[in-house]
C-alpha cells in the first residue's frame, strides 16, 4: 500500500475508509458489514479511518471503537468535533468554543475507547470563537497526549494559516471530487502541500453520484441525507447523471469503472492527496482500493475535463440550512 507522510510525521495509507455511512447519512447499514468492511480495509492495507462524533450522534464512534482498539497500533484514527447534532443529520448547530473542544475530545476518546485520537479536526469552525483560541485548545490536547495531530475541515486558505501559526496542522479535508471542484479548493490543495499536511477529500465519488449506481431520485427513501441534497433532487441528478455518464464512457475505454476514475482523479492531484471514500460494502471497498493501480495520463485528464468541466453539475452541495459559512 503506497503512503502519504505530514510533517508532523504523520503517515497513513493513501486511500482510507470513510465510516459515516456505517451509521448514517445514507440510509439502512448493518453492523456486521461494517465490521467485515473494517477488517478487510486493514487488510488490504487502509489503515486510515474517518469519523466524526455527530456522525450517528456518537453511534459511529461507538462501533468502529472496538475495532481501533483491537487494531491500535496499526489504524490510525481521525475523528472530528464542532458540529452539534439534534435528531436529524440536518439538524445541526457549530460550537468551536474551548470548554466544547475539550469536553468533545473526552467524549470521543470515550466512545472510541482509547487513549489518543490520532488525527482531531474541526468539523466547522463556529464563526465566533477566534480560531486561534479553538486551535490553542486543542494545542493543549496535544501537549497533555490526547489528541497527536490537529486537523480542520471546511476551512479558507486564510484559517488554514492562521490556524498552522497557532500549532502545526497535519490534515485539512474539504469536499473534492470531480463533481465539486473550483479555485478554492484547488488553492486549498496547494495550501496544504506547501505546509506538508495532507489534504484529504471527503465525498470523493460525489456521495455516490460518481459511480453510477444511483439513477433515479427513487433510490434514495427515508433516512438518506441524498433526499435533502439539491445535486439529486428530480431534475438536477438526470442533468448530473450525462456528466457521469460521459465519464463512465472513459473509464471503459481505460478498463476501469467510473468510481474507480473518480478516485484516480483526485489521486492525481498530488502524493499528499488522500481521498477517505466511504462504503458498507465489501466489493465496493476493494473497487475502490483499485482506483490506487489507475493512472491518467495527460490525454485522460483533458478528456475529463472536457466531460465534467468545474462547471457541469446542477445544484448546491447543500440545502440552504446547512450550506458553508460564507467566508
Ligand atoms: N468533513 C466533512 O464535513 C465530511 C462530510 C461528508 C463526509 N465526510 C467523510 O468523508 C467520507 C466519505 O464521504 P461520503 O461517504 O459522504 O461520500 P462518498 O465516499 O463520495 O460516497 C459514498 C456513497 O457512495 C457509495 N459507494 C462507495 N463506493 C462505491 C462504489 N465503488 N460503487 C458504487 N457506490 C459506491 C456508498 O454506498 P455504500 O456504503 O452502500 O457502498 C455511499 O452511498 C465519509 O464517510 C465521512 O467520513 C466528511
Amino acid at each position: 500500500m503506497q503512503t502519504a507522510t505530514t510533517t508532523t510525521s504523520l503517515t497513513v495509507s493513501r486511500l482510507g475508509l470513510g465510516c459515516m455511512g456505517m451509521s448514517e447519512f445514507y440510509g439502512a447499514s448493518d453492523p456486521g458489514d461494517a465490521q467485515r468492511v473494517l477488517q478487510r480495509a486493514l487488510d488490504l492495507g487502509v489503515n486510515f479511518l474517518d469519523t466524526a462524533d455527530m456522525y450517528g450522534r456518537g453511534e459511529n464512534e461507538r462501533l468502529i471503537g472496538g475495532f481501533v482498539r483491537a487494531n491500535r497500533d496499526r489504524v490510525v484514527i481521525a475523528t472530528k468535533c464542532g458540529i452539534v447534532r439534534g435528531a436529524t443529520p440536518a439538524d445541526q448547530r457549530r460550537d468551536t468554543s474551548p470548554a466544547y473542544i475539550r469536553a468533545a475530545c473526552e467524549a470521543s476518546l470515550q466512545r472510541l475507547g482509547v487513549e489518543t485520537i490520532d488525527l482531531f479536526y474541526l468539523h466547522r469552525l463556529d464563526g465566533i470563537t477566534p480560531i486561534e483560541d479553538s486551535v490553542g485548545e486543542l494545542s493543549r490536547l496535544v501537549e497533555s497526549g490526547k489528541v497527536r495531530n490537529l486537523g480542520l475541515s471546511e476551512v479558507t486558505v486564510g484559517e488554514l494559516r492562521e490556524a498552522h501559526a497557532v500549532h502545526p496542522i497535519a490534515a485539512v479535508q474539504s469536499e473534492y471530487s470531480l463533481s465539486t471542484r473550483g479555485p478554492e479548493v484547488e488553492a486549498m490543495v496547494d495550501a496544504c502541500g506547501e505546509i506538508g499536511a495532507l489534504f484529504v477529500p471527503f465525498s470523493p465519488l460525489g456521495r455516490g453520484l460518481l459511480t453510477a449506481a444511483y439513477r433515479s431520485p427513487e433510490d434514495f427513501t427515508g433516512a438518506d441525507f441524498r433526499t435533502i441534497l439539491p445535486r439529486f433532487q428530480p431534475g438536477a441528478l438526470e442533468q448530473n447523471l450525462t456528466v457521469v455518464d460521459r465519464l463512465a464512457g472513459i473509464a471503459a475505454a481505460k478498463g476501469c469503472t467510473v468510481a474507480q476514475l473518480a478516485l484516480a482523479w483526485v489521486l492525481a492531484r498530488g502524493p499528499h492527496v488522500v481521498p477517505i471514500p466511504g462504503t458498507r460494502r465489501l466489493d465496493r471497498l476493494e473497487e475502490n482500493i483499485g482506483a490506487l493501480g489507475v493512472s491518467l495520463s495527460r490525454e485522460d485528464m483533458a478528456a475529463i475535463d472536457r466531460a465534467a468541466p468545474a462547471d457541469a453539475i446542477v445544484g448546491d452541495r447543500y440545502p440552504t440550512s446547512l450550506a458553508p459559512r460564507k467566508a
